[in-house]
């Protein structure tokens, strides 16, 4: 490729979740189970770097901190380019902060990042509607984070309602070296078709003292560590502690800092994240300055690739 080709770049957030509740209410005829939650974008993210060069052929490509077979970023952006009609090198540089396999949603935020900022590079538009359906084919998770903030899901968790902001919450996401397969956790729950599940409605505005997540029981009995940790969480004063999705990440919520430090001292030998909920309106205007601000730069490939 010509160095003097020109190449588009962003650095784009990609945002963790939690399930403020989960419920799994049976297993439909698709295969996939009927949900209610409530997904809450966090200030935990990994960051993204995505450069584009117009060239004749499509070369997709991935470098950074961590190497993850298949990963969903590679899937998402061939699926841009095919909607986009367009051709060119991409190459993603992933920071990965977020824990993998914690039921954060990491690779489904990432993939969504994906979604959000390459047609950008690419100078293209894909419908809201196209953007959505392109992300429920990459995962279940994925719809939520083109949108962020508190929304409720519903169906497999794609069917999203966006949720009034609750006030600024912070508190500690503690993440487990422990890898919990969502298909297993699933199974684990045993559920059996719709016909014989009740109603749920999830109170949006009583999340923290009425919202469950219903994996916990299942995943708890599997990894007894885990159930050991969120009852340690609640002795050093937490007041909530929620298993998110599958897990094995809990999440817990204090009355106030002064509570939450002496917690994070007790913790100390512990993989824990001090967190705050990002709103709709700051995950909005976070991508809104990335990609507002994406640069052309004229070198390609950037010596940056060959340096670590
Ligand atoms: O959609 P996603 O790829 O994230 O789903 C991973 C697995 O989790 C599915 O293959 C399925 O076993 C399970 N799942 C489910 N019901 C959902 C979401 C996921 O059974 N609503």
């Amino acid at each position: 490729m010509q160095a003097s080709q020109e190449v588009r770049r962003a650095v784009v957030p990609s945002l963790a979740k939690v399930n403020l509740d989960l419920r799994v209410l049976y297993k439909r005829s698709d295969g996939f189970h009927e949900l209610r939650t409530i997904f809450q974008t966090l200030s935990l993210a990994d960051k993204i770097a995505i450069e584009y060069a117009p060239v004749g052929k499509t070369k997709l490509s991935i470098a950074g901190n961590v190497d993850i077979p298949d990963n969903l970023i590679l899937r998402a952006a061939e699926a841009v380019m095919r909607a986009a009609k367009a051709k060119g090198e991409v190459h993603f540089e992933l920071d990965k902060k977020i824990p993998m396999g914690g039921g954060l949603g990491g690779g489904s935020s990432n993939a969504a990042a994906v979604l959000l900022a390459l047609p950008v590079l690419l100078g293209k538009k894909i419908a809201a509607a196209k953007l959505h359906e392109l992300a429920a084919g990459l995962g279940s998770d994925v719809p939520f984070f083109l949108y962020g903030g508190t929304a409720l899901g519903l169906g497999r968790g794609t069917e999203l309602y966006p949720l009034a902001d609750s006030s600024p919450v912070r508190g500690l996401l503690a993440a487990p070296q422990v890898h919990v397969s969502t298909p297993d956790a699933y199974r684990a729950l045993n559920r059996g078709p719709g016909g014989a599940a009740p109603a749920v409605f999830l109170n949006p505005a009583e999340w923290a003292t009425q919202g469950v997540n219903d994996f916990e029981a299942p995943v708890y009995a599997q990894y007894p560590e885990l159930q050991k940790l969120a009852r340690r969480l609640k002795r050093v004063g937490a007041e909530t502690v929620r298993m998110s999705g599958s897990g094995s990440s809990i999440f817990s919520l204090f009355s106030d800092a002064a509570a939450e430090a002496f917690a994070m001292q007790q913790l100390k030998e512990i993989h824990i994240h001090p967190v705050t909920f990002i709103t709709r309106r700051q995950y909005q205007s976070l991508w809104w300055n990335c990609l507002k601000r994406h640069t052309l730069v004229k070198e390609w490939p950037p010596q940056s690739r060959y340096e670590r």
